[in-house]
């Protein structure tokens, strides 16, 4: 049995193996591999006995599923009007040079990932950027680097 689908195997033994299990396990899944890998999502396919296609349409509805690996140390940069009043885009930019990827991608290393998001409802400490959903506020370009490697 390979790592894989030995972890997998734990995920279903916590859950009834029917159709009724599919959005908890598809939950467990993202939390264990952090991302939804496409081997993982047959098996499971079979195992809960879900069609494949169902089990995809579910992964791409909620917003929480991704198809695509992510990052350790999820990094948000706001950008609702009033952190980008305050210098969103810089900060961006400087996390995107810095981490050698672009906004919506994950490091080769697999350490970051890199996302924008609209307003958080903290615009009282724009420009506001979230490490693995800790918020931070009035984050200059300088600072932001230090935050997002701290994790
Ligand atoms: S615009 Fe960034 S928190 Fe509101």
């Amino acid at each position: 049995m390979s790592k894989r689908t030995a972890r997998l195997e734990t995920i279903l033994d916590r859950n009834p193996r029917d159709p009724s299990s599919l959005i908890t396990v598809l939950q467990d899944i993202q939390k264990e591999f952090r991302y939804l890998p496409v081997e993982v999502l047959s098996d499971a396919a079979q195992a809960l006995n879900v069609p494949l296609s169902k089990i995809f349409s579910a992964s791409t509805f909620y917003k929480a599923f991704s198809l695509t690996p992510r990052g350790e140390t999820i990094i948000r940069i706001c950008k609702g009007t009033a952190c980008h009043i305050k210098g969103a885009d810089l900060l961006l930019e400087q996390l995107e040079s810095a981490l050698n990827i672009r906004a919506g991608e994950t490091s080769s290393d697999l350490k970051f990932t890199v996302e924008v998001v609209n307003c958080v409802g903290a615009c009282a400490m724009a420009p506001v950027m979230m490490v693995n959903n800790k918020y931070h506020g009035h984050v200059r370009v300088d600072r932001a680097v230090r935050l997002a490697k701290k994790g």
